[in-house]
């Protein structure tokens, strides 16, 4: 019997509340570990299929079902998503340490007790000598490596 795929994207639909239909019936399967790449124009449709994969969008038709994956308390899919955004969205005022830490810091931990993570995820993407430094003094590929590191420091499902 074929293995249930970790997301199943069946027929799925979005029309936005101006009128733009960016979604019509894409239906796809992704396996668990596997690395996939959404090609297509600008505007056809790429970042509004990972919003709502990620729970930042609603869907006008189709269903987005996790069959591997176990339900909370309130039915919803249990599971740990990280999501980068197309532009770096840090916060200004914050460090890239505090940028990072951000996640974690929404689940409760404290500085001192995420700072190995902090360290880990900067090392990954090669910032390990620049916690302490603003976004504004950052290149723009730095920019999105702290936005990559941010999304590394809940180690992700997949
Ligand atoms: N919030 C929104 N309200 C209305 N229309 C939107 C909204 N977000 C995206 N769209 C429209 O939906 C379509 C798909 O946009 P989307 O951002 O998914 O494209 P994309 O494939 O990621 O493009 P790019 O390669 O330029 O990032 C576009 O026509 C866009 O104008
Ligand atoms: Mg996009």
């Amino acid at each position: 019997m074929a293995k249930a795929p970790m997301l199943s994207l069946q027929q799925i639909g979005k029309t936005f509340s101006n009128g733009t239909e960016a979604l019509r019936g894409m239906t796809m399967d992704i396996e668990q570990g596997s690395f996939v790449s959404l090609l297509g124009p600008s505007g056809c449709g790429k970042s509004t299929v990972l919003k709502i994969v990620a729970g930042l969008g609603n869907l006008t038709t189709g269903r987005v079902q996790w069959p591997t994956s176990k339900v909370d308390s309130l039915g919803r899919p249990d599971h740990e998503i990280s999501f980068v955004f197309q532009e770096p969205t840090l916060m200004q005022w914050a460090t890239v340490f505090d940028n990072v830490w951000l996640p974690l810091r929404l689940k409760g931990t404290s500085r001192a007790a995420a700072k190995d993570k902090v360290e880990e995820a900067l090392d990954m993407v090669g910032l390990h000598d620049f916690p302490n430094s603003y976004p504004r003094e950052l290149s723009g590929g730095m920019k999105m490596r702290v936005s990559i590191a941010r999304a590394l420091i809940t180690r992700p499902d997949g």
